[in-house]
């Protein structure tokens, strides 16, 4: 897995609470017993002039905040391991969500609260890897407030178990819904595909223009679907403060998933708000053609899917044959292709030529809304009667284009369900 770890791991995390500066720069603080995490940055303030998000001083509800807020602290609530036992029915196998590099997530229910699931992310208590990880999704993730952040409803912290807590999503993670394989998988559809990137893009975007904040694992896993497929980024054990003004980059150990991280960034160590980018662009990338950032079961030359694909992105008719053939050819040919050209340049090899979050967002809003017009009823006079209601039709139906299936690897996609993500380290 290779996860780095610069700390101390000879103590138990309890002991390990005077050292909770965070290392990654965010000025936070946690103190058990006292049922808030709380942060002395005094940041909030800047952030709420600088970038137009709120800092607000209470409530959480990102309902009431659609372009998310920073709070002063975070309102997270401490569990007990006895109740996390619990709600997870003593973390049995069939509660068991999902399994990431930490360990694994459950499902589970409060004893306060039997109709509203929670997840519960519990860390591999034996090795006490993943510390640093789990300290900086508390400071961070508890702080921050955004419709496209998963919330951080709690944690654990007793003995040597370190536990999480998240709002339940749904419909899972969106690497489940691309690549999984069952009867429950249902291939998504153009539309999901293009309102999960807008909803990641917005979260990436409100991270990057709050604080600065350089989330460093952007991959299909991270972005969790609720619902209505409202995406939502989780994971923030690896995020980062950026750069000061003056800076381009930050200079740091090099962590984060193979496939995804960026090239500047696993070669030199030299971090840019613009590497989350890169990954956003990867993530594009496996929207568009339903394949993995990294598959080292591909042929040659093909395992990183960034370097193979990037002739075929700039080129309408080799897009066409690498389009996921599980769209089954229904989708717009003209989206698809600005689509691909947005990709091209997240995945620019300089920092300084790939888009800023915000232009993303604004590009890929704008292309949702050329498709949406599209789709509009259009009034219609009737020659036979103008004044009765009703009387529409539809505009044109897309002239969906249905893409050969091409063979992959020797015929579509036959890869393991969810293979652990490869991690940089
Ligand atoms: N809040 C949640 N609601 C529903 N399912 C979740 C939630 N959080 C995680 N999961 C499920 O658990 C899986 C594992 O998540 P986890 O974050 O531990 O690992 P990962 O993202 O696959 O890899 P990594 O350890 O590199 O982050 C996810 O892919 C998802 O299917
Ligand atoms: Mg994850």
């Amino acid at each position: 897995m290779g996860i780095c770890l610069s700390r101390n791991t000879s103590s138990s995390p309890a002991d390990n609470q005077s050292s909770f500066t965070n290392t990654d720069r965010l000025s936070s603080g946690i103190s058990q017993g006292n049922n808030t995490t709380t942060s002395s940055s005094g940041s909030s303030s800047n952030v709420s002039g600088n970038s137009g998000f709120s800092a607000a001083s209470g409530g959480s509800e990102t309902e009431a905040y659609p372009n998310g807020q920073i709070l002063p602290h975070s309102n997270l609530r401490i569990f007990s391991f006895a109740e996390l036992k619990s709600a997870t029915r003593n973390f049995r196998n069939d509660t068991v969500l999902g399994e990431g590099g930490f360990g694994k997530v459950y499902k589970g229910w409060l004893q306060d609260d039997k109709s509203t699931p929670i997840a519960v992310k519990k860390l591999n208590s034996e090795s006490m890897q993943g510390f640093q990880e789990w300290q900086s999704e508390v400071n961070f993730l508890g702080r921050l407030s955004h419709p496209n952040l998963v919330k951080l409803l709690g944690y654990c912290l007793e003995d040597r178990e370190l536990l999480l807590v998240y709002e339940f999503m749904q419909k899972g993670s969106l690497e489940n819904h691309l690549f999984g394989r069952g009867s429950a998988v249902q291939p998504l559809p153009w539309d999901i595909r293009l309102k999960i990137s807008i909803g990641a893009a917005r979260g990436l975007a409100f991270l990057h223009e709050s604080e600065s904040l350089i989330y460093r694992d952007f991959k299909a896993s991270n972005i969790l679907l609720d619902t209505s497929y409202n995406a939502k980024i989780s994971d923030f054990g690896l995020a980062k403060l950026g750069p000061s003004e003056s800076k381009s980059h930050v200079t740091t150990r090099v962590m984060g998933t193979y496939g995804y991280a960026a090239p500047e960034y696993v070669a030199t160590g030299h971090l840019y708000v613009k590497s989350d980018v890169y990954g956003f662009g990867v993530v594009l990338v496996e929207m568009l053609t339903g394949l993995r950032a990294l598959d080292t079961s591909r042929p040659a030359g093909q395992h990183t899917l960034a370097d193979w694909i990037k002739p075929h992105l700039s080129d309408r008719r080799k897009l066409k044959h690498m389009m996921d053939s599980r769209l089954e050819g229904r989708y717009p040919s003209k989206a698809s292709v600005q689509i691909a050209q947005l990709a091209l340049t997240c995945l620019e090899p300089e920092p300084k030529n790939r888009p800023s979050m915000k232009v993303v967002v604004e590009t890929l809003e704008r292309i949702a809304s050329v498709n949406e017009k599209a789709r509009q009823p259009v009034p219609r006079i009737s020659k036979i009667n103008p004044q009765r209601p009703g009387n529409f039709r539809h505009a044109q139906q897309h002239q969906y284009h249905r893409s050969a299936l091409h063979p992959r690897n020797g015929g579509g996609h036959q890869l393991p369900s969810y293979p652990l993500p490869q991690r940089v380290s």
